[in-house]
């Protein structure tokens, strides 16, 4: 993946690592587009940054990955990288029924919302020179904490469908990389101001080094997610996931 001279659409941009990353891409001299629900973020974006373009997008609708990722190609037919960014992560209390709708909420926004972006996109991307398509698991994708059951198993879906989504596209000139993030201070989980956890720059500093170190690698593990993505093969998984357990909300 190189740094600059992409054109890039970050679904799910709108705050958080993905606003982050939208705006360093754009600094560095890719053409950038932010998606998201929110309109007054967007309008927001916009308004700061001119040369970021901006869509509304709900990835729980399918109608609206059609249509928008139609648009995304006809005004920027030089798009070479998707970023599926657009995470939801919820508390749920398995005890009783009422955690259903938010599980299928999760489900919908992760899950769906990951594949049909793909689905939509794949097909113009592998149309260019060298295209990626950048999906973004986590470190409870790799050991649960049992207070999000639903966002973990999302997560863990998909880093397991990124590696098919890779092997399907090796004879292709289309890139899939995952980003493993650690608990950064963003609003996914109302952790912004949460102070043991580190700032969106001081995380995606260390995101950017791998990039530029190693641009051809499957995988951006920064160092406080090792002990998440490594756990099962160096044999701490219990420990791990013991460790997550007594760490209660
Ligand atoms: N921060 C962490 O601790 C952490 C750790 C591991 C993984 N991650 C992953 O990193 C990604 C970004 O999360 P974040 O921490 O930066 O949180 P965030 O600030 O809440 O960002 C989530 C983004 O997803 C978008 N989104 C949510 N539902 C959407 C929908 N239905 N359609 C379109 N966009 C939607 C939001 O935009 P709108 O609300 O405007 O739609 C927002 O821009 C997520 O996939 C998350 O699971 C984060």
């Amino acid at each position: 993946m190189n740094s600059s001279g992409n054109t890039i659409f970050v679904a799910g941009s709108t705050s958080g690592i993905g606003l982050g990353m939208a705006l360093r891409w754009a600094q560095r001299g890719n053409e950038v587009i932010v998606g998201g629900r929110r309109e007054d973020q967007l309008a927001a974006i916009k308004r700061d940054h001119p040369e970021i373009d901006t869509v509304v997008i709900d990835v729980t609708d399918a109608r609206s990955i059609t249509e928008v990722t139609a648009k995304v190609v006809g005004d920027h037919p030089d798009l070479d990288m998707l970023v599926t960014m657009a995470g939801i992560m919820r508390v749920e209390d398995l005890r009783t029924p009422e955690f259903l709708p938010t599980s299928e909420a999760v489900i919908d926004t992760n899950v769906h919302g990951t594949v049909r972006l793909i689905a939509a996109l794949t097909p113009h991307l592998m149309t260019r020179p060298k295209a990626t398509i950048m999906t973004v698991s986590s470190g409870f994708g790799f050991v649960p904490w049992h207070v999000t059951p639903t966002y973990n198993a999302t997560k863990a879906f998909v880093h397991s469908y990124t590696q098919s989504l890779r092997v399907q596209l090796s004879d292709t000139d289309v890139n899939v990389v995952e980003l493993i993030p650690p608990a950064v201070r963003t609003p996914l989980l109302g952790q912004e101001d949460n102070l043991a956890f580190p700032s969106v720059e001081e995380y995606l500093d260390e995101v950017f080094a791998l990039i530029d170190a190693q641009p051809e690698a499957h995988e951006i593990a920064v160092e406080g997610v090792r002990f998440y993505r490594d756990a099962e093969r160096e044999g701490r998984y219990a420990d791990v996931f013991a460790a997550n357990v007594a760490f209660a909300v």
